[in-house]
């Protein structure tokens, strides 16, 4: 493992990685167990891929953990997970001061559970101090929930009188996102073998290169995080331009 780490050009990290952490349930399914022993085994993952970007020097980390579309799922799995998240936050905070990681969230907080929100709210307020790496959770997020809420204030503010509809830039836009202040993601990992983005960050993620794995959350450590980077790093990124004018030498 650590010879596949000493192949990752350190210059050339993704500024962001972005992750839908996938397959809990069907992992759990598979050990003959419910979708909660699942969740619960994806903790260790997120602390060892935590860890990983940590160690690497990544700047950004967000994790999708809890989508709009998953409140829909049965009450018992919900609490369940809402639950998990408030543990780990608790037991977690501890290890992130120590690693002068900082914690953000995005989504729609309005809808969890008070006793989540504040312990959410605790956990940021804590670890605000902290310069390190970002670690980003999205909870309770969806992109497109995301641009309406965006839309309705710059349409407030342009009735107000504040914005006028001509300096409406990608930039203002980006300001009124929950993301405002983030370098969009340049990877994107989505794990357990769905080819598909289930609204996660579909503006940010305009440009990035998105990687797919079939090893299921669970299962997933630094070394599948390492072969993540070093795919990131053989592609060429040209961004609408021409390989000629990507490699062109000054
Ligand atoms: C991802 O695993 C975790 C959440 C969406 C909360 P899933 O729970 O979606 O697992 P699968 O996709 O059903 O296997
Ligand atoms: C996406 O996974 C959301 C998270 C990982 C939090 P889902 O399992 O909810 O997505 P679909 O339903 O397979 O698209
Ligand atoms: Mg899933």
């Amino acid at each position: 493992m650590d010879s596949l780490k000493a192949t990752i050009d350190l210059q050339k990290l993704p500024a962001h990685i972005a992750i839908i952490m996938d397959g809990n349930g069907r992992w759990a399914k598979e050990q003959g167990q419910d979708r909660l022993f699942g969740h619960y085994h994806g903790v260790e993952s997120v602390r060892n891929v935590v860890e990983g970007c940590a160690e690497l020097g990544v700047g950004y980390l967000t994790l999708y953990a809890f989508s709009t579309e998953n409140w829909d799922r049965p009450a018992e799995e919900v609490t369940g997970l809402m639950e998990l998240l408030v543990q780990t936050i608790r037991k977690e905070v501890e290890t992130l001061n120590k690693n002068n990681i900082r914690l953000h969230v995005i989504g729609n907080l309005s809808m969890m559970p008070p006793y989540a929100r504040n312990e959410l709210q605790e956990a940021l307020t804590i670890t605000s101090v902290n310069t390190g790496m970002n670690l980003v959770m999205a909870l309770s997020y969806s992109s497109r929930w995301e641009m309406i809420q965006a839309v309705k204030t710059i349409a407030i503010e342009v009735q107000e009188g504040s914005l006028d509809p001509e300096n409406i830039t990608a930039s203002v836009f980006e300001k009124h996102l929950c993301t405002s202040g983030f370098p969009d993601p340049e990877l994107m990992i989505r794990t357990s073998g769905e080819f598909r983005i289930s609204n996660f960050l579909l503006y940010q993620l305009a440009y990035a290169e998105l990687y797919f794995t079939h090893v299921r959350w669970p299962d997933f450590r630094k070394i599948n995080l390492y072969e993540a980077i070093l795919d990131f790093q053989k592609r060429e990124r040209r961004f609408g331009k021409t390989s000629e004018q990507i490699n062109l030498v000054i």
